[in-house]
């Protein structure tokens, strides 16, 4: 492993994408190799057990290329995984809820709403992390376990799908928050219709805060790389005609390889 070796980069599908793009334009010069788990989505309804041995499985595959990095873009298996992972392997691991909390904390949010999935809920992740910086926030945590779905199958224009967005939205507007972190990577792909619900400004997306904390972790530890040798390489576990397609609103990807790290299907 040395600075020119790749950065992984994963998610249960095109969510990790939105972290993707925003690094990509920070560090165009890296080699990336990102896998979408797709054969095992939606993570956020999965048990703890079956999402650190996902995750792990991940992880070996990302060995196996000898990657310098690995970016957890799933705010899933970064809430529920990391800690029990963070310390297996040699190579550095980026976990989006970890990273990102500090600076929103900073930011002096009074009333704060988290969408996430299920199991992001479940695990506080996001309340415990930010209130170790910033103890006087109040934190709404609201489950949204249809809305990866809604993205992977490019859904959110359909009639269902806003009734849906709006049902969580009105809910989350009761509790008088003045910012919203989505916490989930699918679900900046469903700007285009809060941003109509409510102004821009409330949404948070992670994934700007996130790309800036790697590129300066990165630097800091000496890790950048001066070469370019690949394009991005994307490999997802099932149905990569559904990824690219799902793809473009955030970075358009003309060609996914399908792997069949059959042992990765957690039933
Ligand atoms: N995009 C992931 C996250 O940030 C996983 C969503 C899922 O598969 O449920 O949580």
């Amino acid at each position: 492993m040395n600075n020119d070796s790749p950065i992984g980069i994963f998610d249960s599908g095109v969510g990790g994408l939105s972290v993707f793009a925003e690094l990509v334009k920070l560090l165009p010069n890296e080699n990336y190799i990102y896998f979408g788990d797709t054969i095992n989505l939606p993570y956020g309804n999965k048990t703890k057990e079956q999402l650190i041995d996902i995750t792990g499985k991940i992880f070996d595959f990302f060995e196996s290329k000898n990657v310098k990095a690995v970016i957890m873009a799933c705010n899933t298996t970064s809430a529920v995984t990391y800690d029990t992972l963070r310390t297996k392997y040699n190579f550095k691991i980026y976990p989006v809820v970890q990273s990102v909390a500090k600076c929103i904390a900073n930011e002096n949010h009074t009333n704060i709403g988290v969408f996430a999935t299920n199991a992001t809920i479940n695990s506080h992740a996001y309340k415990n992390e930010i209130s170790k910086y910033n103890p006087n926030c109040n934190i709404f945590e609201i489950a949204c376990p249809e809305w990866v779905n809604i993205v992977e199958h490019e859904l959110q224009n359909d009639e269902k799908s806003i009734q849906n967005i709006k049902m969580y939205l009105d809910e989350m507007l009761t509790y008088n928050v003045n910012s919203i972190i989505l916490g989930c990577t699918h679900y900046p792909y469903l700007l285009d219709v809060l941003q109509k619900l409510a102004p821009n400004e409330v949404y948070i997306n992670p994934a700007k805060y996130f790309a800036n904390y790697i590129v300066n972790d990165l630097k800091q530890n000496e890790l950048l790389s001066g070469k370019k040798s690949h394009e991005p390489k994307f490999y997802v576990s099932s149905k990569p005609e559904q990824f690219i397609s799902a793809s473009k609103l955030f970075y358009k990807v003309d060609n996914a390889q399908e792997i069949s790290l059959n042992e990765l299907l957690i039933k």
